[in-house]
């Protein structure tokens, strides 16, 4: 395992569509293993591919409930609302107030290729809207309503 380089703001690989997995390999298991480490390290909560330059529809999650990997994600239900700061590893000291569903359930695949279903509530909805945003190139900063001044999110560490 190795930890990579997070790509910050301003690269463009971060703006880009990712292309769908289709090989459930060795090089994929590499890659998932490699972003978990590098999540852990940098104390997130999740990490999606383009995020270490590659464009590839891969993200893991981690709201302290273990790891989750998700291949080929898409979100299939979502329900109610939540408004919460939210910040991402690509985007150093910053936070906004993005509004997301409650409840989201995604379909993805799993490191083998096999498809699954998982729900999630708050964080973990959170967590699935904002990384599969950026398999599509979003970033959360479009989706804030307003940016957050950082000496108040300091207070909170
Ligand atoms: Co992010």
């Amino acid at each position: 395992m190795a930890i990579r380089n997070i790509v910050k703001t301003g690269d463009d690989v971060l703006l880009k569509m990712c292309r769908p997995v289709e090989k459930f390999d060795e090089k994929l298991w590499t890659l998932l293993e490699d972003m978990n480490e590098t999540m852990n390290a940098a104390n997130g909560v999740g990490l999606a591919a383009p995020q270490v330059g590659l464009l590839r529809r891969v993200v893991v999650i981690d709201v302290g409930e273990g790891v989750i990997e998700l291949i080929n994600p898409e979100i299939i239900a979502s329900s109610g609302e939540q408004n919460g700061v939210e910040g991402c590893l690509s985007f150093p000291n910053e936070w906004g107030l993005v509004k997301r569903p409650m409840h989201v359930t995604v379909r993805a695949q799993d490191r083998h290729g096999k498809f699954f279903e998982m729900s999630g509530t708050e964080l973990l909805a959170r967590a699935f809207c904002h990384e599969i945003d950026h398999l599509n190139g979003v970033c959360f900063v479009t989706k804030a309503s307003r940016m957050l001044d950082p000496e108040d999110m300091e207070v909170d560490e």
